[in-house]
């Protein structure tokens, strides 16, 4: 079985300095996110970081967070989000060979394919230069779609930063990803994947998508408050910031669990 870990919207950013401060919300937030997911009894084989990675787009940014990251002892697969430079993610993380070779052109769509322990993950770029909603043009989804056929038989998972279903938040839904039906009947070519993982939310959320299952993850610095009727406005809220961990085996069954960041230990043994 693979154990595939789900960081989301980090939001990194550097002050006026152009420095990362150390004592700065998302720099502890994550250091708590990665201490927590390093105390779990399994440990994840790879860990997928599905955008909006850099409040501000900076290498400066990428580099802290690069370093932050590098307590973990498995592979990191970064992606962009409507917040990210895509080339910039893409040098700081070059020692990863997939998010290299994904850059032979500039600005080129930050996607490729990996396997973990068995499973695939196939990850997205969805980011529109300059704009906060995401979309995938012809040339992607034709990407998406020979990759998804060189590996037929293995179950699969497709990760985006925009999630290809509503929400409900306004906030969100106004800088949704636009457009998804081509994204779905590409999907639905393809019946080993087996979920498809989103970030842009900042909070946990499940939606079906053709016949698959679409999950979405809270941040690992700020959450968004459930308010459903609020045109065009959001707010933060002081829920638990948090991650996600995709259990795939495979013959193809996936599981999510949805983990709050914290220092979690077992209270007692139960029988
Ligand atoms: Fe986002």
């Amino acid at each position: 079985m693979a154990i595939i870990a789900q960081l989301s919207d980090i939001h990194l950013a550097a002050g006026r300095d152009g420095e990362v401060d150390d004592a700065s919300g998302p720099v502890r937030a994550l250091r708590a996110a990665v201490s927590s997911l390093l105390s779990l009894p399994a440990r994840p084989d790879a860990v997928v970081l599905t955008g909006d990675l850099a409040d501000g787009g900076l290498p400066a940014e990428y580099a802290r967070l690069h370093a932050l990251l590098s307590p973990l002892p498995m592979a990191v697969y970064p992606m962009a989000g409507n917040h990210d430079d895509r080339d910039a993610l893409r040098a700081a993380f070059n020692d990863e060979p997939a998010v290299r070779e994904s850059g032979i052109e500039p600005q080129a769509p930050l996607q490729y394919a990996v396997d973990v322990a068995g499973v695939r993950l196939v990850c997205c770029d969805t980011t529109v230069e300059g704009r906060p909603h995401g979309h995938m043009g012809e040339e992607r989804l034709a990407w998406l779609d020979a990759t998804l056929s060189n590996a037929p038989g293995m179950p699969t998972i497709v990760a985006t930063h925009h999630p290809p279903f509503p929400i409900g938040i306004r906030f969100i839904d106004d800088m949704r990803f636009i457009d998804p039906t081509g994204f779905t009947a590409v999907l639905a070519q393809h019946p080993q994947v087996v979920r498809v993982i989103s970030g842009h939310v900042h909070r946990a959320a499940v939606g079906s998508l053709g016949g698959t299952v679409g999950t979405t993850c809270p941040s690992t610095y700020r959450q968004l408050f459930l308010d459903l009727t609020r045109p065009g406005r959001a707010a933060v809220t002081g829920e638990p910031a948090g991650f996600a961990v995709h259990l795939v085996t495979t013959e193809g069954a996936a599981t999510t669990h949805f983990i709050p960041t914290g220092n979690y230990r077992p209270l007692m043994d139960v029988e």
